[in-house]
């Protein structure tokens, strides 16, 4: 640390995001929740066409096409989107803007949300979830900080049905609930129509996971125009330019093919359940995951074992070594093939317990 640092940043304690390989190799990556899918054939087009040479111009600071896109996908008036540098950068503002008393979120959710009120001065609560994981709206009654839930979760990868995200909305109205939508795509189901009936709730997704642009970088928001144009004054004044040219026409493009969309999402979920149905016949606890992730605890094995285990066979998951889910591990949904491999390792890992 240099004697120059702010005496507040001083104790930041930064996110440890998932560990992300120079070397791939033949090691199958189901650590960070990517797609195993390439971008929609336009996304690729667009990289291949030539666009490239107007990257001697600054991008558009509007992003007029980009959210006229994701607008007409949600039936949503393109001022009602608000688009950012991922949506790590949209839940950035969140905290930065809109947590005058404070920020709640559950014990167990998206690691990056302690990390953004350290960074961002804000008051945290922490709700903790039930025992079996999952949110009780009725533990954020009496709560006035502004609400952040990942819907679905993660890493648990359960749901709240949106009964119970317009329930946060109508408990309190002078509370902003904010839900990130990263997952939904999976087989959640999205609260972007009831932005319209509530104007304390904010959708926040991503291009990362459903549409193949987790390098692309580029994540939006859905809500009242008062909150988008707020979003806006702090892009503004923070960094206008912050979504490159390429990323504007690859989301553009991502959004507008919608069967590609809907095959690939589709893959996922099959993926997914024939994966879950194995390690539940080999003896693993799974949670029911609506997200392109599973959250599942060995038999007779630790968490780290296990996420050290596959490791050693080349198989990269994500282990998390905290209170609560240190016997879990989260495997990101793949191809049926790595879904294949991971099952056959996970087998000979237990017999070799
Ligand atoms: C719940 C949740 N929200 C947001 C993000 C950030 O996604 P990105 O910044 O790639 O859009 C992630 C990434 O893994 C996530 O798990």
């Amino acid at each position: 640390m240099s004697r120059f640092l702010d005496q507040k940043l001083q104790t930041l304690e930064p996110y440890t995001p998932g560990e992300q390989p120079r070397d791939m190799g033949k090691l199958i990556k189901l650590n960070t929740n990517e797609s195993p899918f390439p971008p929609a054939p336009g996304v690729l087009d667009i990289l291949t066409r030539g666009q490239s040479a107007d990257l001697r111009l600054y991008p558009d600071m509007n992003c007029t096409a980009l959210r006229a896109a994701i607008g007409a996908f949600y039936g949503v008036e393109p001022q009602r989107v608000f688009a950012g540098n991922g949506s790590d950068d949209v839940l950035a503002f969140c905290f930065h803007g809109f947590c005058p008393n404070g920020a709640a979120f559950a014990d167990i959710t998206y690691g990056f949300y302690p990390v953004f009120a350290q960074m961002f001065g804000v008051q945290e609560t922490i709700v903790p979830l039930r025992a079996d994981f999952s949110i009780d709206p009725q533990d954020y009654a009496g709560i006035k900080s502004t609400v952040f839930i990942a819907n679905p979760n993660a890493p648990t990868g359960l749901c709240l049905v949106p009964g119970q995200i317009e329930a946060l909305c109508r408990q309190n109205p002078d509370r902003l609930v904010i839900v990130d939508e990263a997952y939904v795509d999976f087989g959640g189901e999205t609260v972007v129509g009831l932005t319209e009936k509530y104007d304390n709730l904010l959708v926040v997704q991503t291009f990362s996971k459903s549409r193949q642009l987790a390098g692309g970088r580029l994540g939006f928001a859905i809500g009242a125009k008062a909150l988008i144009d707020d979003l806006n004054a702090m892009k503004f004044a923070f960094n206008p330019y912050s979504i490159n040219r390429l990323t504007l026409l690859a989301g553009q493009a991502a959004m507008e093919d919608r069967a590609y969309f809907d095959k690939t999402r589709g893959q996922i979920c099959e993926n997914r359940a024939f994966a879950r149905e194995k390690l539940i016949q080999m003896g693993f606890s799974v949670t029911d995951s609506r997200a392109n992730f599973l959250f599942a605890r060995a038999p007779g094995l630790s968490g780290g074992a296990y996420y050290k285990a596959l490791r050693d066979r080349g198989i990269l998951v994500r282990w998390f070594d905290r209170d609560r889910i240190r016997d879990y591990v989260r495997i990101t949904v793949g191809t049926r093939e790595q879904m294949e491999t991971l099952i056959e390792e996970t087998a000979q890992i237990l017999r070799q317990r």
